[in-house]
Order: C-alpha cells, then structure tokens, then sequence
C-alpha cells in the first residue's frame, strides 16, 4: 500500500515538473515569436520604452537640464543635441531621463539609445536593428544602409548616442563625426542626442550643446543621504562639500562609506589627496580621469598643466603672465571652455574641475610633464610674491591703500599657495628662504599684519617662517620671523589690556629675536629689523606695567609692602 502511494506521489511530481517545463518552453516560444516579427502588435518597436535603460533609483536634480533639452529638441527642432562633461558629472543618466520623459510624453515618438560602442559600423548596425532592417550580410556597408534607411524614414525619430568619445574625433579617422554632421544636414526626420567627454569636430548652428555643470552643495549631501551613507550629518555636509558635485564621487563615496571606510579618513584623503584616495579605492574614476585627459593634444595637456597651479579660479586677467599675448590666451581659453576643460563660474571666474586640477598636479610624472608643471609653479610664485611686494608698497596713502587692501581680498589664496609652495620646494633650497625674506620684509610685514584676514592665518603664515628659520638653523631668519610673528600679536593685545598673559607671550617673542640677533655677527645687528624688534621689545615692557596698574596688581603689590 505504501509503496503503492509513494509511487503514485512521484509519478505526480514528475507530471508537476513535466507540466512547468511544458508552459515555460511556450512562454519562451511566444517570447521568441514576439520579438522577431516585425509587425507583430508586441513585437519591440524602435524607440519602444523597454529598449531604453533605466535611469538610476536616486536620480536627483537636472530638471532643468532635462527640460531645456526636451523644449530644444521638441519646440526648437534643433537637429543635434551635444550634452559634454568631464567624465562621472552624470551624462548618461541626463540622456536617459531625457529619453524617458520623451517616450512618456509622446508616445509615437520613436527614440533609439544606442549605449557605449567604439566603431561606427557598431552603431549603425545597432540603429539598423532598431529599426528591423535584419539580417544583413557581414560584406554589408552598414553605414550607407544605415544612412539610407534614415532618409526613408517617416516619423519623427531620436537618437541617442551614449559616450561617444572613442569613436569621435580622431585626427585622421573622422568617420563617426561625418556621420553625424551627415545626420544634422540630411536627414530631416531624424535628431541625434550625444552624451561625450569630448567636443564634436564639426561646427554647426543647429546644435545645441549642454554642458553639465556639478550637482550644488545641497544635492550632493542630498544624494549622500539617498544613499544612506553611515556617518554624521557633519561628515555628510563635509563630504558632500569635497566631492565637487560630481555623481560618480559622490556615488563611490558612498560605497567605500557602506563598505566600512572611516568616514573621518575619507574626508582627509579627499581633501588632501584626492587622487591618490580614488587610485586605490575607486579605480574607476581614476581611470576614467586618465582616459579623458590623454584624449587631448599635446598642447592641451600643456596648458592644463600650467593652469593647474592655480589653487582655485581664476579671472583671464589673473592668468595673463602665463601666456605670449592676448591672441594665444584667448584661443586657449576658448578651446578649454569648448570642451569643458574650463568652466565659467558665477562669478564670471574660470575654473579647473577641482578633481581634474587635482589630477592634472598628482600625474605630472605620468603624464610625461615634470617639467612644465615645475616650471609653470615656479612662474606662479614669482609672479605672486611680486605681487605681494608691489601691494605692499602701495600700502600707504588712503586711496592707494584701499586698492591695495581689496587686490590682497582678491588675490589672497593665490598669494597663500605661491608662499606655500615656496615654503614646501624641495628641489631648491633657496626658496624658503627667499619667501621667508620677503614676508619678513618691512613692507610686507606691516602690510600683512594688519591687513590679512583672519588674523590667525597671518599668525600661522610668520609661525610656520619661524618652524622653517629654526629647523635650518638659520639665526638671522629665525630672529626676523620671531620679530614680525610678535609684530603680529603687538596688532591685538596691544589694544587689549585684559590680555596680561597675551603681552608676556608676545614680550618674550621679541626678547627671544633680541637674544638671537645678539649672537650674530655684528653687521648682523645694524639692520631695521632689530631696531624694530628693540623697540616692540620696550613697548611691550610697557604695556605690561600698564596692564600690571590696570588689573589692580599694583594697590595690591602695595598693600603687601606695607604690611
Ligand atoms: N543626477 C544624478 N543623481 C544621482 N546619481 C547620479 C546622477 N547623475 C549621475 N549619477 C550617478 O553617477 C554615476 C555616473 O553617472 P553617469 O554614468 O551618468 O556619468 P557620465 O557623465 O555619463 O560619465 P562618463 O563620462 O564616464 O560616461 C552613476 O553611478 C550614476 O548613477
Ligand atoms: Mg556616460
């Protein structure tokens, strides 16, 4: 009986299997049959929704972006859309939203996404079979079969080529960029949507070209929360701060953050060492970064280079002394903007993207460019300690003052970072020094004492000469900076008598560059310098009796003796 039972069981559960292998080879049968006929109601029609890739779940921001190329498309009938970025700033995912919404709102439209290929044949095949033009025969010229199919066509299409910068513009072969200039002049039922790193090599009124500015500060730390990143809401405004508003950063951030990454060494690498963080930990980026600077000339790369001194933006004006003329910087710059190695900010500046200025200083030896990027520094320093001098000397009368002080506002980073770069040389010796000298010089040091803001950082700047004159052990500059980094303190506490302790500091500074100065030669001793320091010595023995009457300490003194 029981094995009666037991085997009725398994002839059932062998009908069961039997019954479901039956209905999934039909499912796959009229799978099959719908995608292949043409005509066939379902069958997936070009510009079908579900040939379009899906946009990312936390797809944030670029509504206007999105709109602006739908109304150039739709209402503008513009033939060509050119949206260009440095890599990661999110083209792709702009140019399948776009698409979407296309499909959403005209149904009929036809749009054909034609994702990465790097042959030209690749992609007119690709288009061939979304528009079921198959089979065709290996010796078939695609491309001329894919051109004559476009003119046939009689509704309104869109294409939409994903990343197509290593098929376009090569020097030699400009098979993809003929193409496409072919499509914006000749086939009229047809637009052509690009998303590329690189400029198209033709010039054309008809195309509209966006480029992709980086998300703003609160959607990066918003797209950070999407992304449920585990660390403080400080550390989240922080990082969403150093990525740049570049999606990939972001979106890598993210995941090194899940994958356990300490948050707080994340956001050091990021803002110290940027590139060197992305070489060993996202890879793709740093790759990436590599591609999209070396698809550049020779020329280009150069200037990159040169330009990527600059700590931050900077006015045509500001970066004049790096060029011969107007002529040249003005064609450079018009070339960058072009194609998007420059960026025009709000403020009417230009400026590198902080990722690629960051890779362009990292990768100098990778990039064969040691010595432009050494020499274009050693421009930049001179030139701005020049600047310093020339401000500094201004700093007299009224109106000149005023001038100099907003040049000083202007300019102050670039100022910094010449300073900076001089301190930390390497390579030459003498360049401390000399910056040391400079800062210290009378001029200066008046200037900047009273002028550079916040005063810590003009405290930090005479600390660090002092740090630097003392491990070198050179008495002379260690005196100076100990004399201006008192001169420094004398420009507070001097107006504030409630500061005992602040006097006795900065009093000791000065009897410390006293003290050293003493035992210099004595040619040593005959400068403004030391005069200057005897004299803020003397001031501050005042002030100490001053604030030693002010707080009392005196009737109190008093009262002791007496007793
Ligand atoms: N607006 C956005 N909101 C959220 N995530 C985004 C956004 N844009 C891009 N991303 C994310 O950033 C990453 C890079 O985006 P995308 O591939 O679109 O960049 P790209 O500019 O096309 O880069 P490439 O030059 O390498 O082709 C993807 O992981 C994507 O999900
Ligand atoms: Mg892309």
């Amino acid at each position: 009986m029981g094995r009666k039972e037991g085997k009725r069981e398994k002839t059932k559960g062998e009908l069961r299997r039997l019954e479901r292998a039956l209905l999934s080879l039909a499912y796959i049968t009229v799978l099959f049959l719908f995608s292949v006929l043409p005509g066939s109601p379902s069958a997936p029609g070009p510009g079908k929704p579900r040939t379009l890739p899906c946009l990312t779940r936390h797809f944030i921001g670029r509504k206007e972006d999105v709109e602006k190329i739908i109304a150039k498309l739709r209402t503008d009938r513009l033939r060509m859309i050119e949206i260009i970025s440095p890599p990661g700033m999110g083209k792709t995912q702009v140019a399948i939203s776009v698409s979407h919404s296309l499909k959403i709102r005209e149904p009929t439209l036809f749009v054909i996404y034609v994702e990465r290929l790097d042959k030209l044949t690749d992609i007119c095949g690709e288009i061939l079979d979304r528009l079921h033009c198959r089979p065709w025969s290996i010796s078939d010229d695609l491309i001329s079969q894919a051109k004559r199919k476009l003119l046939e066509l009689q509704e309104d299409t869109v294409i939409v080529l994903d990343n197509t910068e290593d098929v376009q513009g090569k020097e030699v072969d400009r098979e993809f960029d003929d193409f496409a200039e072919w499509l914006v002049k000749s086939a009229p039922k047809v637009q052509l949507m690009i998303t590329t790193r690189q400029d198209v090599g033709f010039v054309s009124a008809d195309i509209h070209k966006v480029q992709l500015e980086p998300l703003d500060v609160n959607l990066s730390v918003e797209l950070l929360r999407r992304l449920e990143v585990s660390c403080s809401e400080k550390q989240v405004k922080v990082l969403g701060e150093l990525c740049g508003g570049i999606p990939l950063l972001l979106v890598n951030c993210a995941c090194l953050l899940k994958d356990g990454f300490n948050p707080e060494v994340l956001i050091q690498e990021l803002r110290n060492n940027p590139i060197g963080l992305l070489k060993f930990n996202a890879k793709e980026i740093y790759d990436a970064l590599g591609r999209f600077v070396t698809m550049f000339s020779e020329n280009l790369i150069k200037t990159l280079i040169v330009l990527s001194v600059f700590p931050s933006t900077f006015s045509p004006k500001d970066i004049e002394f790096l060029f011969d003329d107007q002529l040249q910087l003005e064609t450079v710059k018009t070339k960058m903007l072009k194609c998007t190695l420059l960026q025009k900010m709000n403020d009417q500046k230009l400026g590198l993207h902080p990722l690629l200025q960051a890779y362009c200083r990292t990768e100098r030896e990778s990039l064969d460019m040691v010595e432009v990027g050494c020499n274009a520094q050693s421009k930049f320093n001179e030139h701005y300690l020049d600047l310093l001098k020339s401000l500094s000397k201004t700093f007299i009368t009224k109106n000149s003052a005023r001038d100099a002080i907003e040049t000083l506002r202007d300019q102050k980073v670039n100022i910094m970072e010449a300073l900076k770069n001089c301190f930390e040389d390497a390579n030459d010796a003498d360049q401390p020094g000399q910056a040391i000298d400079v800062v210290n010089s009378t001029e200066v040091l008046d200037f900047l004492a009273k002028v550079l803001s916040p005063p810590k950082e003009c405290a930090d700047l005479y600390r660090k000469c002092c740090d630097i004159a003392k491990t070198s052990d050179d008495k002379r500059r260690h005196a100076e900076s100990l004399n201006s980094l008192g001169f420094r303190r004398l420009c507070d506490v001097g107006h504030s008598k409630d500061e005992p302790e602040g006097i006795r500091v900065t009093l000791e500074m000065f009897q410390e560059a006293h003290d050293i100065r003493k035992t210099l030669p004595e040619e040593d001793q005959k400068c403004q310098t030391h005069a200057h320091t005897i004299s803020k010595l003397g001031l501050c023995h005042v002030l100490q009796v001053t604030v030693f009457f002010s707080c009392g300490k005196w009737e109190r003194q008093e009262a002791k003796c007496k007793q």
